[in-house]
């Protein structure tokens, strides 16, 4: 059972971030893709921080939002795994989508692969749908799902 709290990320969790991106997200985003994002939505991103006092201060999760089209995007999420089924996912998603309702934006968006079932689970209990399918999406030919929630 993992202790963690959630706080706003910081220019010094950077490194962290796309290291946690990197080993748990299967994407062609280079570290220089995902600091431009931070640098631009810096305000929609945030990391889980371990509390248990083996690891204490340990970066184990993030979330990284955006704005995209008037409203709230999730570019990438993850949890490193041996964290994972403690709600640290559930956590981050409730940050971001709060800050995008103090920003009044009401719908969140996401694009995830077809087969990334865990994910595509994990994004439905928290009140996504599935909205359609974007053939090829991915650099490799795999599909995308659009999934929507409206957080009003
Ligand atoms: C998706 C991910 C972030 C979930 O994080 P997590 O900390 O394990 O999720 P939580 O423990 O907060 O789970 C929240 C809910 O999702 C459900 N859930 C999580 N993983 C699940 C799975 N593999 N299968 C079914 N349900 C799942 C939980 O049962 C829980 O339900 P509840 O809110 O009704 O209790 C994590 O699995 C991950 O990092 N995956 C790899 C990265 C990835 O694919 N990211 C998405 C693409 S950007």
């Amino acid at each position: 059972m993992a202790e963690f709290r959630i706080r706003k990320a910081a220019e010094s969790d950077l490194l962290e971030i796309i290291r946690l991106w990197k080993r748990n997200i299967k994407t062609i985003n280079t570290a220089s893709d995902i600091a431009e994002l931070f640098y631009a939505f810096e305000n929609y991103f945030f990391v889980a921080v371990s509390t248990s006092a083996s690891i204490e201060g340990k970066l184990i999760g993030f979330v990284g939002g955006a704005v995209r089209e008037e409203h709230g995007h999730i570019s990438g999420i993850a949890v490193d795994k041996e964290y994972r089924g403690s709600g640290v996912g559930r956590g981050l998603i409730k940050a971001v989508e709060d800050e995008f309702l103090t920003d009044a934006f009401e719908r969140v968006t996401l694009e995830v692969r077809k087969s990334n079932r865990d994910a595509r689970r994990f994004y439905e209990t928290q009140g996504y749908k599935p909205s359609y399918t974007i053939r090829r999406y991915y650099a490799d030919g795999e599909d995308g799902v659009v999934y929507a929630k409206e957080i009003c």
